[in-house]
């Protein structure tokens, strides 16, 4: 049975069915999380969602938890954190192949991107889709996180075996997708952000 994230449940409501939080000691060879490439199509400004997938495009329904942690001491979690997720649809395509602001596009054109806030324990939860990939890079998640008092980090997450592709990070950054009873389930590997 997979440890699912407390935030999970109340975010993503009635999907998944228990939860326990993991020990922020499981993270500490991680710390602080490396950044990594924001690449071409950042667009800022994305509205809060609970699910990515806001004009449902095709792909494999995926349940993305994680939390954001401070790198310092005690690892406290960090709420409130602002979490930028932008990835591809199941087919390895961006919405929009570009990048810019919110506002510089219709609504309908801004999809598998969003801001999703931490809570009191540094959880987070979204609904989205598993990512395509796009050669020649493996399939992953784009995060830009701010929080109080910390710096700014933009990194990528990966998924474990994607074949012959690199994924950079190590062990760091890149998780297993699970199967579990209520569906495909990313456990990402907890964030921690270092002090300003
Ligand atoms: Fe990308």
């Amino acid at each position: 049975m997979p440890q699912f994230h407390r935030h999970a449940v109340l975010i993503v409501a009635g999907v998944l069915a228990s939860c326990t939080a993991a020990p922020a000691e499981e993270g500490l060879a991680c710390t602080p999380t490396e950044a990594d490439a924001m690449g071409p199509f950042y667009v800022s400004d994305t509205p809060i969602v609970d699910d990515l997938n806001r004009h449902g495009k095709s792909g494999d329904p995926l349940i993305l938890s994680g939390r954001i942690l401070s790198a310092e001491g005690d690892n406290r979690p960090i709420a409130n954190a602002r979490i930028e997720i932008w990835q591809t649809d199941g087919n390895g395509d961006y919405h929009p192949d570009n990048n810019g602001a919110y506002g510089d596009y219709a609504d309908e054109a801004i999809d598998l991107r969003g801001t999703v806030l931490s809570d009191e324990d540094g959880q987070y939860a979204v609904k989205t889709l598993v990512p395509g990939a796009y050669f020649p890079r493996p399939r992953h998640f784009h995060y830009r996180i701010t929080a109080p008092a910390h710096a700014p980090l933009v990194t990528q997450l990966y998924i474990t075996g994607d074949g012959v592709l690199s994924q950079p990070g190590g062990d760091c950054r890149h998780a297993a997708l699970e199967t579990t009873t209520e569906g495909l389930l990313y456990e990402a590997p907890d964030i921690f952000l270092v002090k300003r």
